[in-house]
């Protein structure tokens, strides 16, 4: 007999992003003006039509248990969403909703990885994908991006290994806002193909990039890339929908299936209403997607400019998602020598909730979250630069 512990479960640390969230909103509720530019969810409210349709699930009585994949209509508007927007196809049984991308990823990681298996992580890279390969028995393989956060295949080629199970894209990303060059997810593609190891693409971000550039679904690029691809997607960010709990996956029978022979036994079916809002997020019109999008874009640009005014900050331009990831090395001294020293600094005197960028693979960097609106986002780097100003002092 023995009390203790998993020894993964109470090794892992709880999300940081959440950790600086709830700090945050203690300070609000103990009377504090706090600004957050920690978290990352869109500062809009989900779609009329997609409230009503949840809203009409309910009076309907969609309230008993659906398939654990997810119901049929769903799977459909998902399938048809990947043709229209995407140029894929997929069959019913190619195809899972869970609840959120970030459990269909953590089902991936479940479904494909025996203990040791590699996965490969350009870094910076969002916190939870180093813990989900954890937690499923494997070994994160961090591959470094250059200044501008770009991926290099050739670099990804170095850390391929016999234990290679898969690689993550996450283009655009979380936490840099960089999105990766045509050439090298080719490159990388190929590379996957020759060495037979399968890519886990994660496009929540997909419809979130800027200045003209398109974005490019990795399983698109071939045949033979769509047969190794894992895409994963949500409904969290296109429609301001985080709190509804609905991601999917795309790909490969056998991979779905184990998926979904995982879920049946741990979470069934993601809730029965939210996948009717969804749905109508699918299906409805699209208005308010590119109404968002426009928006992110002005605060982008005025994040990009005005951050990079600050002395001792530098800002590469973000490309995409909704994530501004400034190099604030230029202003460490003694008293603050990383990231979290500066996020505690920005938190306690400025009154500003920023994520440290050491989570993310890199402490000279911070994480400001632009899903805010205009005005905090303005009067936020003000007191950014006062406080900047201060330190040293
Ligand atoms: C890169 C990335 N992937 C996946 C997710 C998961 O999204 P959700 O579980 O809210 O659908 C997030 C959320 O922050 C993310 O940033």
């Amino acid at each position: 007999m023995s009390r203790e512990l998993n020894k993964v479960a109470v090794t892992i640390p709880p999300s940081s992003t959440m950790a600086i969230n709830a700090k945050a909103n203690q300070m609000i509720a103990d009377g504090e003006n706090i600004l957050k530019f920690g978290i990352g969810e869109p500062d809009f409210n989900t779609p009329e039509n997609v409230k009503a349709a949840g809203k009409k699930a309910i009076d309907d009585n969609r309230s008993k248990y659906t398939p654990a994949a997810g119901i049929p209509a769903l799977k459909n508007a998902i399938i048809e969403k990947l043709k229209r927007e995407n140029g894929l196809e997929y069959t019913p049984k190619e195809v899972i909703v869970s609840n959120g991308g970030k459990h269909s990823l953590y089902n991936i990681m479940i479904a494909l990885l025996n203990p040791g298996d590699e996965v490969i992580i350009p870094i910076p890279a969002w916190i939870s994908y180093k813990e989900q390969v954890t937690l499923a028995g494997g070994k994160s393989v961090f591959v470094e991006t250059d200044e501008a956060f770009k991926i290099s295949a050739e670099k990804v080629a170095e850390s391929v290994s016999e234990r290679t199970k898969a690689i993550i894209i996450n283009s655009p990303s979380n936490p840099t806002g960089a999105t990766i060059e045509e050439s090298e997810l080719r490159a990388i593609a190929e590379l996957a193909v020759e060495k037979g190891f399968y890519i886990i693409s994660d496009e929540v971000y997909e419809k979130f990039v800027y200045g003209g550039r398109k974005f490019i679904s990795t399983a698109s690029l071939s045949e033979e890339v769509k047969e190794l691809t894992l895409t994963c997607n949500a409904v969290s960010k296109t429609y301001a929908m985080t709190g509804w709990r609905i991601g999917y996956t795309a790909g490969n029978e056998a991979v779905i299936k184990a998926m979904g022979n995982v879920q049946s036994h741990s979470t069934s079916n993601p809730c029965s209403i939210a996948q009717y809002a969804a749905i109508e997020a699918f299906n409805g019109q699209q208005n308010s997607v590119g109404e968002m999008i426009k928006q992110f874009d002005d605060r982008r640009q005025y994040v990009f400019k005005h951050l990079n005014e600050i002395e001792g900050i530098k800002l590469v331009e973000p490309e995409g998602a909704f994530y501004a990831f400034p190099d604030v090395s230029g202003v460490f001294n003694e008293k603050v020598k990383g990231s979290v020293e500066f996020c505690d600094l920005m938190l306690q005197e400025a009154k500003v909730a920023l994520v440290p960028g050491k989570d993310f693979g890199s402490d000279n960097h911070i994480r400001f979250s632009y899903a805010s609106s205009m005005d905090d986002i303005k009067e936020g780097i003000e007191r950014i630069s006062e406080a900047v100003g201060m330190i040293g002092k």
